[in-house]
């Protein structure tokens, strides 16, 4: 990956920093979007940049504003001249019971998971070309098998698991798309998951019997980036089996 530039949304915290950090590891120069956590993503650029100087830079958005996605692109050509991998990872979650559904939760949900992939994939497509590079989606494996009380999340990250097919299809032979979807790893920081309870039952479901962690993550995108010249269109679950235990 040395000399190569990738930009990775949602890369603050979490799963998306462990994404970053494996990437910037394996010698690539990194594009890090935020939307809130600005001191998250100061901190991370600092701590990658003591290895690599001018190796890192910012780009703050709310992916919601759909007519400012192309200058997120813009800023990575501005910054380093090339872009050879986007990974769409920045993501909303939130339950949506049904009878409650509004269009905003609607529009939230779908924007950050599914509108944007979409939009910044176009407006990456040129460039991405130009490199032969590639897009990794961050789905989940509940696109396929619905979260209870989650409809809209779980359209949405079912829509990106057909636009990662899609894409693969419209943007071969010179663009690879591919998917990476998350069993549990990382429990949100709010909601029913802050009951024992409910962890252990869905730590059960898995058939390694715990939770994986970021770096799993990481390293299946570095994998779909830049080991699998040969794979498109395809999601890798990274899930404990939690998929093949229903
Ligand atoms: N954690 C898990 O166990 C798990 C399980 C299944 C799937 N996944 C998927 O894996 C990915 C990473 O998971 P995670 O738990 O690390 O995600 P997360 O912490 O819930 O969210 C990642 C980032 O998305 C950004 N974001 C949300 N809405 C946005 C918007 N409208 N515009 C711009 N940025 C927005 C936020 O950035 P700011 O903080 O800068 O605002 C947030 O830090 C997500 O795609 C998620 O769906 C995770």
């Amino acid at each position: 990956m040395r000399g190569k530039v990738m930009l990775v949304t949602g890369g603050a915290r979490r799963v998306g920093a462990a994404i970053c950090r494996i990437l910037h590891a394996r010698g690539a120069n990194l594009m890090v979007h935020y939307r809130n956590s600005a001191q998250d993503a100061q901190a991370l650029q600092a701590g990658l940049e003591a290895a690599r100087p001018g190796s890192v830079a910012l780009v703050q958005a709310d992916l919601l504003e759909t007519a400012r996605l192309p200058s997120l692109v813009e800023a990575v050509l501005d910054r380093f001249g090339r872009l050879d991998a986007l990974v769409n990872n920045a993501s909303s979650f939130f339950p949506t019971p049904m009878g409650e559904i509004t269009e905003s939760h609607w529009d939230e949900l779908i924007g950050s998971n599914l509108k944007a992939p979409l939009f910044l994939a176009q407006a990456a497509a040129p460039v991405l070309r130009k490199q032969h590079g590639c897009i990794v989606n961050i789905v989940d494996i509940h696109a396929e098998w619905p979260l209870k009380r989650h409809v809209a999340y779980n359209a949405a990250k079912g829509g990106l698991a057909a636009l990662t097919r899609s894409l693969a299809q419209e943007l071969a032979p010179e663009i690879r798309v591919n998917g990476v979807s998350p069993g549990p790893i990382l429990w949100p920081e709010e909601g029913e998951w802050q009951e024992e309870d409910a962890r252990r039952h869905i730590i059960e479901r898995t058939l390694l019997k715990r939770t994986g962690e970021p770096a799993d993550i990481a390293r299946t995108v570095a994998f779909l980036v830049a080991d699998a010249p040969y794979v498109t269109g395809q999601i890798i679950a990274v899930d404990g089996g939690r998929s093949v235990n229903l």
